[in-house]
């Protein structure tokens, strides 16, 4: 399909800023925000509600096609919705984060994801944040970026973010988490994340947040 205005492909590791500086291109772009990641966050949170364990791919499987089957998963404007409930904070905790990355290592989960992402950008002039959105979801984006930043600089900016919320992990656990997270969304059999051969690699630790985005927008606006 001939598309009038691109999908942008945003992949890379946890806390490399994907997030913020996807909704600030998404933003400058006037463009829809897609943050895969919620998704597999959603997953994770139900069925830590349904007392299954992340591990259990057939179980959590079947949680994720239930969730797809019955639209239990919303983005609205003021946030992410489950089953009627705003869990736009409950989504957000370390457990859960460690949780997506477990049940998104599932073939049946990410399989049922994958539709709702390919709905959600089929037409273009979105803006899709994620793990394997260049390579799997949207192998054809006409733009791709990689965005990374070394586990050390990603880890410090974890931290800072978790100790302004309150919470009062070490630096030490933060980096471990970040690596642990990094081994298990690398090192997966089914869409691992790894940079698509067409995507820009963007390092976000030498560049401000404004000037990554001024310099992606740059990019995007060249193929428009
Ligand atoms: O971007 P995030 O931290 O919200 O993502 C949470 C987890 O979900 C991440 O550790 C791996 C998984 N994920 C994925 O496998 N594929 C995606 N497109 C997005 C996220």
């Amino acid at each position: 399909m001939k598309r009038t205005r691109p999908i942008v492909a945003i992949d890379g590791p946890a806390g490399a800023g994907k997030s913020t500086v996807a909704r600030s291109l998404a933003d400058a772009l006037g463009f829809v925000l897609v943050d895969t990641g919620a998704l597999y966050r959603c997953v994770a949170l139900a069925a830590k509600q349904a007392g299954a364990a992340y591990d259990d791919g057939a179980r959590v499987g079947q949680i994720a096609g239930a969730l797809v089957a019955r639209g239990a998963i919303r983005f609205a404007a003021d946030g992410i919705w489950l089953d009627g409930r705003d869990v736009s904070a409950d989504i957000r905790t370390p457990d859960v984060a460690m949780g997506a990355s477990t049940v998104s290592a599932h073939p049946d989960v990410r399989a049922a994801l994958l539709d709702m992402q390919r709905h959600a950008g089929r037409e273009g002039g979105v803006v899709l944040e994620g793990r394997d959105i260049g390579t799997v979801v949207f192998p054809e984006a006409e733009v791709k970026f990689f965005l990374t930043a070394p586990a050390e600089v990603r880890a410090s900016r974890r931290h800072e973010e978790l100790v302004a919320k309150g919470d009062a992990p070490s630096y030490a656990d933060t980096l471990a988490d970040v690596v642990r997270r990094d081994a298990q969304d690398m090192g997966r059999a089914v869409a691992p994340l790894k940079q698509a051969d067409d995507a820009v690699l963007v390092d976000s630790s030498s560049m401000d947040a404004s000037a990554v985005v001024a310099s992606m927008a740059a990019a995007v606006r060249e193929r428009m």
